[in-house]
């Protein structure tokens, strides 16, 4: 049994995202809209030992699977995370994420004369670049802090 397990229980139904970079566990959440309020079954593990990444978050989500939205926004920010489906407590499906060529919705523009932040039913869409993401719609281009710029639901 490793550590984590010993720290976070297994769960029945629903998802494990594993690997994800130490300290970007909330960040997780925030992509995934979970903060508590709608009691959601959630268990997190922050900076818990990994023989991979050294130090790692992991989080385990009770009767959820996620989109390939929320997938690709987290990879931006947790590139070798690991999604595991868990039905009847037994992992059926593992994935690495993969860092994708656009990000649709998740993220918001932060320009607030863009079409997409304006009270248009424009959804947001950012091309990935090397370093950060920039904005289909004005080009503007978010480097650093990406998760600072995750919509809220
Ligand atoms: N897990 C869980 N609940 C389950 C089954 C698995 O929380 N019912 C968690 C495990 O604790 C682990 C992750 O999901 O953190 C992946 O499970 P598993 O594939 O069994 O573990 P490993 O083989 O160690 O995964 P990897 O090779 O991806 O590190
Ligand atoms: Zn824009």
């Amino acid at each position: 049994m490793t550590e984590t397990e010993l720290r976070v229980s297994k769960i029945e139904n629903g998802t494990v995202i594993d690997h994800i970079t130490g300290g970007q566990a909330l960040n997780v959440l925030a992509i995934l809209g979970i903060d508590g309020s709608s009691g959601e079954e959630v268990s997190v593990g922050m900076n818990v030992p990994s023989d991979r990444l050294g130090r790692k978050d992991i989080v385990k989500v009770e009767g959820r699977e996620l989109n390939q939205n929320e997938v690709d926004v987290l990879s931006l920010i947790a590139p070798a995370a690991t999604i595991n489906i868990v039905r009847e407590f037994d992992v059926i499906e593992k994935h690495r994420v993969s860092r994708p060529e656009e990000v649709s919705g998740v993220l918001s523009c932060p320009n607030a004369n863009c079409i997409t932040t304006e009270n248009e039913p424009v959804e947001s869409r950012f091309e990935v670049l090397e370093e950060g993401v920039r904005c289909a719609y004005c080009d503007t281009i978010i480097r650093e802090a990406i998760a600072a710029h995750i919509s809220v639901a």
